[in-house]
């Protein structure tokens, strides 16, 4: 399959359970979107072993909700909407949304922007009335889809990550539902 392929399935699902299939293309994915760049957390793929904890990690808490994109069957990228805990009773009304990927061979068929519309519709479900998300200034293409779908950019952090020893700025974004 090549990028930008019309014919090729998008779909997003919300993860109950991560078989073996499943965590293997979730490591996959999300190591070549690293790899590549990706700017949601890691900066260099983890060992397998670890990377397989982490996901199994996600599935374990309460606050987490997993959502794959799948193109032709196979996970190519994921987003997660996190809940606040119980104790943040104040903040109960906003979730965030992290975690948001497609590794680049899942790239130009839209499933960015399917994930984020349907974690805006888990979101609602949820009854949250707010989205939080943040990300790299140099992440281009993501603010870009960002802004499109109606996140505001609320503030910039001059110094938000931390990159082979450089600092590098990151923008919130905030999206009301
Ligand atoms: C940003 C990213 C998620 C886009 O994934 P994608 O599945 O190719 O995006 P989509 O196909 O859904 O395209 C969504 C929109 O973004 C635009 N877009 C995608 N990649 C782009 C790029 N490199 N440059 C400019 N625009 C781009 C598309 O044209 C599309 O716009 P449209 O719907 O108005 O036509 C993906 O490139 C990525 O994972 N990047 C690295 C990780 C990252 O930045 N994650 C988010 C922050 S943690």
């Amino acid at each position: 399959m090549t990028k930008g392929d019309v014919t090729a399935e998008v779909k997003v699902e919300k993860v109950a359970s991560l078989g073996r299939r499943a965590l293997r293309e979730l490591c996959d994915s999300a190591s070549e979107a690293i790899q590549d760049g990706a700017g949601f957390g890691w900066l260099r793929p983890p060992l397998a072993q670890k990377f397989e904890r982490y996901w199994r990690g996600v599935m374990l808490v309460p606050e987490c909700t997993l959502l794959v994109g799948k193109l032709d069957g196979v996970i190519g990228g994921s987003v997660q909407l996190v809940s606040p805990p119980p104790q943040k009773e104040a903040w109960a009304f906003a979730c965030l949304i992290d975690t948001h990927f497609v590794a680049p061979w899942a790239r130009g068929h839209g499933m960015a922007r399917k994930l984020l519309e349907q974690v805006g519709s888990e979101a609602c479900e949820h009854g949250f009335t707010a989205m939080n998300l943040s990300v790299r200034v140099t992440q281009k293409a993501a603010v870009n889809l960002y802004e499109t779908l109606g996140f505001n950019c609320w503030g910039t952090h001059p110094k938000y990550a931390l990159v082979d020893g450089k600092t590098v700025a990151g923008h919130y974004y905030c999206k009301e539902l």
